[in-house]
Protein backbone atom coordinates (compact mmCIF):
# COMPACT_ATOMS: atom_id res chain seq x y z
CA UNK A 1 0.00 0.00 0.00
CA UNK A 2 2.96 2.24 0.70
CA UNK A 3 4.22 2.01 -2.54
CA UNK A 4 1.09 2.27 -4.23
CA UNK A 5 0.51 5.42 -2.19
CA UNK A 6 3.69 6.81 -3.47
CA UNK A 7 3.21 6.40 -6.54
CA UNK A 8 -0.42 7.74 -6.62
CA UNK A 9 0.99 11.24 -5.34
CA UNK A 10 3.28 12.13 -8.01
CA UNK A 11 2.61 10.15 -10.89
CA UNK A 12 2.82 13.15 -13.16
CA UNK A 13 6.37 13.77 -12.50
CA UNK A 14 7.88 16.53 -14.34
CA UNK A 15 10.41 16.32 -16.85
CA UNK A 16 13.09 18.95 -17.48
CA UNK A 17 16.18 18.07 -19.57
CA UNK A 18 16.45 19.25 -22.85
CA UNK A 19 16.97 16.21 -25.21
CA UNK A 20 20.40 15.05 -25.54
CA UNK A 21 21.28 16.39 -29.62
CA UNK A 22 24.43 13.92 -30.09
CA UNK A 23 23.76 11.33 -32.29
CA UNK A 24 25.93 8.28 -31.13
CA UNK A 25 27.68 7.01 -34.43
CA UNK A 26 26.15 3.35 -34.72
CA UNK A 27 28.56 0.78 -36.27
CA UNK A 28 27.07 1.28 -40.43
CA UNK A 29 26.10 -2.37 -40.73
CA UNK A 30 23.56 -2.32 -37.84
CA UNK A 31 20.42 -3.40 -39.36
CA UNK A 32 16.93 -1.40 -39.31
CA UNK A 33 15.61 -0.31 -35.68
CA UNK A 34 11.56 0.08 -35.16
CA UNK A 35 10.96 1.95 -31.52
CA UNK A 36 7.69 0.84 -30.93
CA UNK A 37 6.18 2.55 -27.50
CA UNK A 38 2.42 3.31 -25.50
CA UNK A 39 2.35 6.12 -23.53
CA UNK A 40 -0.94 7.30 -21.47
CA UNK A 41 0.20 9.99 -19.30
CA UNK A 42 3.20 11.20 -21.81
CA UNK A 43 6.55 9.67 -20.17
CA UNK A 44 7.52 7.32 -22.55
CA UNK A 45 7.13 9.55 -25.39
CA UNK A 46 9.54 11.80 -24.07
CA UNK A 47 11.42 9.11 -23.54
CA UNK A 48 10.91 8.06 -27.11
CA UNK A 49 11.88 11.79 -28.39
CA UNK A 50 14.62 10.84 -26.18
CA UNK A 51 15.84 7.81 -27.73
CA UNK A 52 15.53 9.18 -31.54
CA UNK A 53 17.55 11.89 -31.20
CA UNK A 54 20.43 9.37 -30.70
CA UNK A 55 19.35 6.84 -33.19
CA UNK A 56 18.46 6.39 -36.45
CA UNK A 57 14.70 4.48 -36.19
CA UNK A 58 11.25 4.45 -37.50
CA UNK A 59 8.88 5.27 -34.37
CA UNK A 60 4.61 3.31 -34.23
CA UNK A 61 3.16 4.32 -31.33
CA UNK A 62 0.25 1.57 -29.55
CA UNK A 63 -3.01 3.12 -28.77
CA UNK A 64 -6.02 1.94 -27.22
CA UNK A 65 -9.21 1.33 -29.18
CA UNK A 66 -10.83 2.91 -26.56
CA UNK A 67 -10.31 6.72 -26.49
CA UNK A 68 -10.68 8.68 -23.64
CA UNK A 69 -10.63 5.68 -20.53
CA UNK A 70 -8.89 6.70 -17.32
CA UNK A 71 -6.78 4.21 -16.07
CA UNK A 72 -6.16 6.15 -12.78
CA UNK A 73 -9.95 6.70 -12.02
CA UNK A 74 -11.23 5.21 -8.87
CA UNK A 75 -8.21 4.31 -7.73
CA UNK A 76 -6.80 2.84 -10.87
CA UNK A 77 -9.66 0.24 -11.06
CA UNK A 78 -9.48 0.12 -15.01
CA UNK A 79 -6.15 -0.08 -15.09
CA UNK A 80 -5.92 -3.46 -12.43
CA UNK A 81 -9.25 -4.77 -14.29
CA UNK A 82 -6.98 -5.12 -17.74
CA UNK A 83 -4.43 -6.51 -16.04
CA UNK A 84 -6.53 -8.98 -14.03
CA UNK A 85 -7.88 -10.31 -17.28
CA UNK A 86 -4.68 -10.73 -19.00
CA UNK A 87 -3.72 -12.77 -15.68
CA UNK A 88 -6.42 -15.02 -15.53
CA UNK A 89 -6.14 -15.99 -19.03
CA UNK A 90 -2.78 -15.00 -21.19
CA UNK A 91 -2.84 -17.38 -24.16
CA UNK A 92 -6.95 -16.07 -25.19
CA UNK A 93 -6.77 -13.35 -27.00
CA UNK A 94 -9.86 -11.82 -25.77
CA UNK A 95 -7.95 -11.38 -22.67
CA UNK A 96 -6.08 -8.12 -23.57
CA UNK A 97 -7.80 -4.70 -24.24
CA UNK A 98 -8.26 -3.89 -28.21
CA UNK A 99 -6.06 -1.56 -29.66
CA UNK A 100 -6.20 0.37 -32.69
CA UNK A 101 -5.02 -1.25 -36.09
CA UNK A 102 -1.20 -1.39 -36.82
CA UNK A 103 -0.07 -1.28 -40.26
CA UNK A 104 3.43 -1.33 -39.89
CA UNK A 105 4.83 -5.05 -41.04
CA UNK A 106 7.84 -5.57 -38.77
CA UNK A 107 9.29 -7.80 -41.65
CA UNK A 108 11.94 -4.60 -42.75
CA UNK A 109 13.14 -4.33 -39.06
CA UNK A 110 16.02 -6.53 -37.69
CA UNK A 111 15.95 -4.55 -34.51
CA UNK A 112 12.54 -3.30 -31.98
CA UNK A 113 12.92 -1.55 -29.17
CA UNK A 114 9.94 -1.69 -26.92
CA UNK A 115 9.17 1.72 -24.66
CA UNK A 116 6.67 1.12 -21.80
CA UNK A 117 5.18 1.86 -18.96
CA UNK A 118 5.07 -0.36 -16.16
CA UNK A 119 1.69 -0.49 -14.34
CA UNK A 120 0.78 -2.81 -11.24
CA UNK A 121 4.20 -3.80 -11.39
CA UNK A 122 3.47 -5.15 -15.09
CA UNK A 123 3.83 -4.66 -18.17
CA UNK A 124 1.00 -1.81 -19.19
CA UNK A 125 -1.87 -3.51 -20.64
CA UNK A 126 -1.79 -1.96 -24.01
CA UNK A 127 1.40 -2.64 -24.79
CA UNK A 128 1.17 -6.41 -23.74
CA UNK A 129 -1.97 -6.28 -26.58
CA UNK A 130 0.04 -5.16 -28.72
CA UNK A 131 3.11 -7.95 -28.24
CA UNK A 132 0.49 -10.82 -28.00
CA UNK A 133 -0.90 -10.28 -31.39
CA UNK A 134 2.89 -9.48 -33.03
CA UNK A 135 4.98 -12.45 -31.12
CA UNK A 136 4.94 -14.46 -34.56
CA UNK A 137 6.16 -11.82 -36.68
CA UNK A 138 9.03 -11.05 -33.99
CA UNK A 139 10.21 -14.20 -34.06
CA UNK A 140 14.05 -14.19 -34.70
CA UNK A 141 14.27 -9.93 -33.91
CA UNK A 142 16.77 -8.81 -31.28
CA UNK A 143 14.57 -6.77 -29.33
CA UNK A 144 15.25 -4.02 -26.30
CA UNK A 145 13.58 -2.53 -23.65
CA UNK A 146 12.83 0.55 -21.93
CA UNK A 147 10.38 0.40 -18.73
CA UNK A 148 9.17 3.79 -16.98
CA UNK A 149 7.70 3.67 -13.96
CA UNK A 150 7.33 5.99 -10.88
CA UNK A 151 9.22 3.55 -8.70
CA UNK A 152 8.35 0.16 -8.65
CA UNK A 153 11.58 -2.17 -9.84
CA UNK A 154 10.49 -3.51 -13.46
CA UNK A 155 11.63 -7.70 -13.19
CA UNK A 156 7.65 -8.09 -13.58
CA UNK A 157 7.50 -6.12 -16.89
CA UNK A 158 10.60 -8.06 -18.03
CA UNK A 159 9.09 -11.42 -17.35
CA UNK A 160 5.70 -10.40 -19.14
CA UNK A 161 7.78 -9.62 -22.06
CA UNK A 162 9.43 -12.70 -22.30
CA UNK A 163 6.61 -14.65 -21.97
CA UNK A 164 4.94 -12.65 -24.52
CA UNK A 165 7.76 -12.62 -26.77
CA UNK A 166 9.73 -16.33 -26.04
CA UNK A 167 11.39 -16.41 -29.40
CA UNK A 168 13.19 -13.25 -29.74
CA UNK A 169 16.82 -12.54 -28.79
CA UNK A 170 17.41 -9.24 -26.23
CA UNK A 171 20.09 -7.49 -27.17
CA UNK A 172 20.72 -7.24 -23.89
CA UNK A 173 19.54 -5.88 -20.06
CA UNK A 174 16.28 -3.87 -19.92
CA UNK A 175 16.97 0.13 -18.72
CA UNK A 176 14.50 1.30 -16.17
CA UNK A 177 13.60 5.03 -16.02
CA UNK A 178 11.92 6.48 -13.00
CA UNK A 179 10.60 9.58 -11.69
CA UNK A 180 13.87 10.34 -9.77
CA UNK A 181 15.88 9.64 -12.95
CA UNK A 182 13.78 10.80 -15.95
CA UNK A 183 15.09 14.28 -16.37
CA UNK A 184 18.60 12.21 -16.42
CA UNK A 185 17.31 10.00 -19.55
CA UNK A 186 19.40 11.48 -22.49
CA UNK A 187 22.58 10.13 -20.33
CA UNK A 188 20.84 6.84 -19.19
CA UNK A 189 19.78 6.20 -22.86
CA UNK A 190 22.99 6.75 -24.13
CA UNK A 191 25.24 4.18 -22.08
CA UNK A 192 22.26 1.73 -22.38
CA UNK A 193 22.38 1.79 -25.92
CA UNK A 194 26.46 1.25 -25.56
CA UNK A 195 25.58 -2.22 -24.36
CA UNK A 196 23.13 -3.07 -26.79
CA UNK A 197 23.56 -5.60 -29.58
CA UNK A 198 21.76 -5.14 -32.08
CA UNK A 199 21.43 -7.17 -35.52
CA UNK A 200 23.35 -6.74 -38.63
CA UNK A 201 21.92 -5.43 -41.71
CA UNK A 202 20.33 -8.33 -43.61
CA UNK A 203 22.65 -10.65 -41.61
CA UNK A 204 19.21 -12.45 -40.16
CA UNK A 205 17.70 -13.18 -44.16
CA UNK A 206 17.71 -16.12 -45.96
CA UNK A 207 15.69 -16.89 -48.94
CA UNK A 208 13.75 -20.08 -49.71
CA UNK A 209 13.22 -20.88 -53.51
CA UNK A 210 10.32 -23.11 -54.63
CA UNK A 211 9.13 -24.38 -58.02
CA UNK A 212 10.73 -20.69 -59.05
CA UNK A 213 8.92 -18.97 -56.59
CA UNK A 214 11.34 -17.49 -53.36
CA UNK A 215 10.65 -16.11 -50.24
CA UNK A 216 12.37 -14.09 -47.51
CA UNK A 217 13.41 -15.68 -44.32
CA UNK A 218 13.62 -14.34 -40.83
CA UNK A 219 16.56 -16.19 -39.03
CA UNK A 220 16.88 -16.42 -35.26
CA UNK A 221 20.48 -16.32 -34.03
CA UNK A 222 21.73 -19.24 -33.04
CA UNK A 223 24.93 -21.28 -33.81
CA UNK A 224 22.78 -23.21 -36.18
CA UNK A 225 22.00 -19.99 -38.06
CA UNK A 226 25.11 -18.62 -38.05
CA UNK A 227 26.92 -22.21 -39.60
CA UNK A 228 24.00 -22.27 -41.75
CA UNK A 229 24.45 -19.08 -43.12
CA UNK A 230 28.65 -19.23 -43.24
CA UNK A 231 27.34 -22.60 -45.48
CA UNK A 232 25.31 -20.42 -47.97
CA UNK A 233 28.42 -17.88 -48.33
CA UNK A 234 29.72 -20.41 -50.11
CA UNK A 235 26.92 -21.52 -52.21
CA UNK A 236 23.37 -22.06 -51.92
CA UNK A 237 22.13 -25.28 -50.84
CA UNK A 238 19.71 -27.46 -52.90
CA UNK A 239 17.60 -30.34 -50.87
CA UNK A 240 14.58 -32.77 -51.39
CA UNK A 241 12.18 -32.72 -49.27
CA UNK A 242 9.04 -34.39 -48.62
CA UNK A 243 5.44 -33.87 -46.73
CA UNK A 244 4.44 -35.15 -43.78
CA UNK A 245 0.98 -33.87 -42.97
CA UNK A 246 2.06 -31.00 -41.41
CA UNK A 247 5.41 -29.98 -42.70
CA UNK A 248 7.80 -30.80 -45.39
CA UNK A 249 11.26 -32.06 -44.20
CA UNK A 250 14.63 -34.20 -45.22
CA UNK A 251 18.12 -34.06 -45.06
CA UNK A 252 19.82 -30.75 -44.83
CA UNK A 253 23.06 -33.15 -45.82
CA UNK A 254 24.63 -31.30 -42.80
CA UNK A 255 24.64 -31.14 -39.38
CA UNK A 256 24.50 -27.88 -37.56
CA UNK A 257 25.20 -27.45 -33.89
CA UNK A 258 21.87 -27.97 -32.12
CA UNK A 259 20.00 -26.13 -29.44
CA UNK A 260 17.14 -28.32 -29.14
CA UNK A 261 14.19 -27.09 -27.28
CA UNK A 262 10.50 -28.62 -26.86
CA UNK A 263 8.25 -26.13 -28.87
CA UNK A 264 5.18 -25.52 -30.85
CA UNK A 265 6.06 -24.79 -34.11
CA UNK A 266 3.76 -22.88 -36.23
CA UNK A 267 3.15 -22.36 -40.32
CA UNK A 268 6.42 -20.89 -41.54
CA UNK A 269 8.09 -21.98 -39.03
CA UNK A 270 11.52 -23.80 -39.91
CA UNK A 271 13.29 -25.78 -37.24
CA UNK A 272 16.27 -28.24 -37.38
CA UNK A 273 15.52 -31.69 -36.14
CA UNK A 274 18.08 -34.41 -34.99
CA UNK A 275 21.05 -32.25 -35.54
CA UNK A 276 20.74 -32.64 -39.70
CA UNK A 277 16.95 -32.13 -41.12
CA UNK A 278 15.37 -29.40 -41.94
CA UNK A 279 11.85 -29.09 -41.50
CA UNK A 280 9.48 -26.50 -43.06
CA UNK A 281 5.96 -25.93 -41.51
CA UNK A 282 2.82 -25.48 -43.16
CA UNK A 283 0.66 -26.52 -40.10
CA UNK A 284 1.77 -26.93 -36.12
CA UNK A 285 3.54 -29.92 -34.21
CA UNK A 286 4.77 -30.05 -30.99
CA UNK A 287 8.68 -31.53 -30.49
CA UNK A 288 12.06 -30.91 -29.74
CA UNK A 289 13.60 -28.71 -32.46
CA UNK A 290 16.47 -26.34 -32.77
CA UNK A 291 14.55 -22.92 -34.38
CA UNK A 292 16.44 -21.62 -37.53
CA UNK A 293 13.80 -19.13 -38.63
CA UNK A 294 10.25 -17.97 -40.00
CA UNK A 295 8.99 -17.90 -43.31
CA UNK A 296 8.26 -13.75 -44.17
CA UNK A 297 4.46 -12.82 -44.53
CA UNK A 298 2.55 -16.03 -45.98
CA UNK A 299 -0.83 -17.23 -44.66
CA UNK A 300 -1.40 -20.91 -44.46
CA UNK A 301 -2.84 -21.31 -47.68
CA UNK A 302 -0.10 -19.32 -49.12
CA UNK A 303 2.46 -21.41 -47.33
CA UNK A 304 0.70 -24.99 -48.00
CA UNK A 305 0.65 -23.93 -52.36
CA UNK A 306 4.56 -22.50 -51.85
CA UNK A 307 5.84 -25.30 -50.05
CA UNK A 308 3.71 -27.49 -52.27
CA UNK A 309 2.63 -29.25 -49.30
CA UNK A 310 1.08 -33.08 -50.59
CA UNK A 311 3.78 -33.49 -53.10
CA UNK A 312 6.89 -35.37 -52.66
CA UNK A 313 10.44 -34.55 -53.51
CA UNK A 314 10.24 -31.18 -53.89
CA UNK A 315 13.61 -29.62 -54.83
CA UNK A 316 13.92 -26.56 -51.88
CA UNK A 317 16.98 -24.00 -52.70
CA UNK A 318 17.96 -21.80 -49.64
CA UNK A 319 20.65 -19.25 -50.12
CA UNK A 320 21.25 -15.83 -49.06
CA UNK A 321 19.63 -13.22 -51.75
CA UNK A 322 16.31 -13.56 -53.66
CA UNK A 323 17.88 -14.13 -56.90
CA UNK A 324 19.94 -17.06 -56.68
CA UNK A 325 22.66 -16.03 -59.12
CA UNK A 326 23.82 -12.98 -57.41
CA UNK A 327 25.86 -14.75 -54.68
CA UNK A 328 29.36 -14.47 -54.96
CA UNK A 329 29.19 -10.42 -55.33
CA UNK A 330 26.61 -10.35 -52.96
CA UNK A 331 28.49 -12.35 -50.59
CA UNK A 332 31.55 -10.64 -50.84
CA UNK A 333 30.29 -7.75 -49.94
CA UNK A 334 28.66 -9.70 -46.85
CA UNK A 335 32.04 -10.54 -46.07
CA UNK A 336 33.96 -7.19 -46.14
CA UNK A 337 33.53 -4.30 -43.49
CA UNK A 338 33.99 -6.01 -41.00
CA UNK A 339 35.65 -2.67 -39.52
CA UNK A 340 36.07 -2.14 -35.49
CA UNK A 341 33.96 0.13 -33.57
CA UNK A 342 34.32 1.98 -30.52
CA UNK A 343 31.50 1.74 -28.26
CA UNK A 344 30.72 4.91 -28.29
CA UNK A 345 30.54 4.17 -32.36
CA UNK A 346 33.56 5.15 -33.45
CA UNK A 347 35.55 3.46 -36.38
CA UNK A 348 38.58 2.45 -35.30
CA UNK A 349 41.32 1.24 -38.18
CA UNK A 350 44.12 -0.18 -36.01
CA UNK A 351 42.29 -1.73 -32.62
CA UNK A 352 44.63 -2.44 -29.40
CA UNK A 353 43.53 -4.18 -26.56
CA UNK A 354 40.06 -3.50 -25.32
CA UNK A 355 36.12 -3.64 -25.88
CA UNK A 356 35.21 -3.20 -29.11
CA UNK A 357 31.82 -3.93 -31.38
CA UNK A 358 31.95 -5.71 -34.24
CA UNK A 359 29.74 -7.16 -36.38
CA UNK A 360 26.89 -5.64 -34.01
CA UNK A 361 28.59 -7.68 -31.44
CA UNK A 362 30.72 -6.76 -28.15
CA UNK A 363 34.17 -8.30 -29.07
CA UNK A 364 37.17 -8.53 -26.63
CA UNK A 365 40.37 -7.82 -28.35
C1 LIG B 1 -2.83 1.94 -14.19
C2 LIG B 1 -1.47 2.42 -13.73
C3 LIG B 1 -0.76 1.68 -12.81
C4 LIG B 1 0.50 2.08 -12.37
N1 LIG B 1 1.20 1.32 -11.49
C5 LIG B 1 2.42 1.72 -11.04
C6 LIG B 1 3.14 0.94 -10.07
O1 LIG B 1 2.72 -0.11 -9.61
N2 LIG B 1 4.37 1.39 -9.69
C7 LIG B 1 4.92 2.55 -10.17
O2 LIG B 1 6.02 2.89 -9.78
N3 LIG B 1 4.26 3.28 -11.10
C8 LIG B 1 3.03 2.90 -11.54
N4 LIG B 1 2.33 3.66 -12.45
C9 LIG B 1 2.96 4.87 -12.95
C10 LIG B 1 3.59 4.70 -14.32
O3 LIG B 1 4.37 3.53 -14.41
C11 LIG B 1 4.55 5.86 -14.63
O4 LIG B 1 3.91 7.09 -14.36
C12 LIG B 1 5.02 5.84 -16.06
O5 LIG B 1 6.05 6.77 -16.20
C13 LIG B 1 3.89 6.17 -17.02
O6 LIG B 1 4.32 6.22 -18.34
P1 LIG B 1 3.49 7.05 -19.43
O7 LIG B 1 3.50 8.49 -18.93
O8 LIG B 1 4.22 6.90 -20.69
O9 LIG B 1 2.11 6.49 -19.46
C14 LIG B 1 1.07 3.27 -12.89
C15 LIG B 1 0.34 4.04 -13.80
C16 LIG B 1 -0.91 3.61 -14.22
C17 LIG B 1 -1.67 4.44 -15.21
Amino acid sequence: MKKILSFLAAMLFCCCSADNEVKAEEPTNTGKTLVVYYSYTGNCREIVNTLTSQIEADVLEIQPAEKGLKYEANNYALGTQLLNAIKANPNDASSYPAIDPVTTLLSGYQNIIIVTPLWWSQMAAIMQTYLFQSASQMVGKHVGMIVSSHSSGISGVVSDAKRLLPNVTWMGDALWINASNHSNRATLIENWLKTLTFAEENMDKMYITIGGQTQSVTLVDNDATRELVAALQSAPITVTLNDNNFEIWGSLGKSLTTKNEQMTALPGDIVLYNGSNICIFYESNSWSYTRLGHIDGLSENELRTFLKAGESNISVTLSLTSGTTAIKSVNGNRMEDRAYYSLNGVKVDNPSKGLYIKNGKKVIL
